[in-house]
């Protein structure tokens, strides 16, 4: 059993703690506490103290109160214990991470996914990465592929502020351009026709901006976009995922071949996280 959550049954009992210790992330010297519906803020209180308590990397704790929303994808935050601060530096695949968990999103669930497409990018590399955050995709993309070029865009102003400290603490100035916009906008404005490879990390726009993702491919390159997806189980869930956006790239382009998909996570009672991956000739 995992530290967290055995604290989490020591100070909750058994049916509370089975409720929270899977709602709990550490984002740098941050603990998380995702707040269930059904238990209430001094519990989550409780856990907090003893997480300061007995892991002593942990500085700061927080409770999130709401699900991820609005253009920026954030939650509301209250301060739970410690240090009264919300900046850290999370470290991901040998990368450092300057951000505050209450102005940007950051989920360390995407660890894995992070280095998945790094490994399958090419050295030389042209990316646009429509949806980057403070800049995780495309930094260790940067750091683990020589000599590629990415385009980071982002719409939140901390993100980008983020992205340009972080581009610069894992010293790849050279390698990743951050992007202050709408990805629309900025492709449409000074992106067409330059990519390799392009990241659509952001479910909620997967359809409505594929047209621009594939306006932003060269003649021939890879597409992997992410996506939520109602469904009763795992492979029901790519396979309707895999149905439903062919049908939407078929609008735009002749050849497409899908190379893999994933389910990334559950992020719900019967709703899914799923990625594509594509080869597209245009
Ligand atoms: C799910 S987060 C991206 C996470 C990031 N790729 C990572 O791995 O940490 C989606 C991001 O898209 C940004 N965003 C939302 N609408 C946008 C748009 N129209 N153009 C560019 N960025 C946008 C949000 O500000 C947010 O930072």
């Amino acid at each position: 059993m995992s530290l967290i959550r055995k604290l989490a049954h020591k100070v909750l009992g058994d049916k509370k703690a089975k409720k929270v210790w899977s709602r709990i992330e550490i984002v740098g010297d941050i603990a998380i506490i995702r707040k269930p519906p059904d238990v209430n803020i001094e519990d989550i209180k409780a856990i907090g103290e003893e997480i300061l308590k007995e892991l002593p990397y942990v500085k700061s704790v927080w409770c999130a109160t709401s699900e991820v929303r609005g253009v920026y994808r954030l939650r509301n935050y209250v301060h739970l214990a410690g240090e009264y601060r919300s900046e850290t530096v999370y470290v991901e695949h040998g990368c450092k991470f300057k951000l505050d968990i209450t102005k940007v999103y950051v989920s360390p669930a995407l660890n894995y996914e992070h280095k998945r497409i790094a490994e399958m990018v090419k050295p030389g590399e042209t990316i646009v990465n429509m949806f980057a955050g403070v800049g995780i995709f495309s930094i260790i993309i940067a750091r683990k592929v020589s000599l590629v070029k990415v385009f980071s865009i982002d719409i939140n102003p901390y993100a980008y502020k983020y992205m340009v400290e972080n581009v610069r603490i894992n010293k790849v100035e050279d390698y990743v351009i951050p992007i202050l916009g709408d990805a629309a906008e900025i492709i449409l404005e000074k992106l067409v026709h330059v990519a390799d490879r392009v990241l659509m990390p952001l479910p909620e726009l997967a359809i409505s901006y594929l047209k621009y993702a594939i306006l932003s491919l060269k003649n021939r390159g890879f597409l992997h976009t992410y996506l939520f997806i109602r469904a009763d189980n795992r492979g029901e869930g790519l396979e309707k995922a895999e149905k439903t956006y062919s049908q939407e790239l078929k609008k735009y382009v002749e050849n497409y071949k899908l190379i893999s998909s994933r389910v990334v996570r559950s992020v719900g009672p019967r709703k899914y996280q799923v990625v594509l991956d594509y080869y597209i000739e245009k």
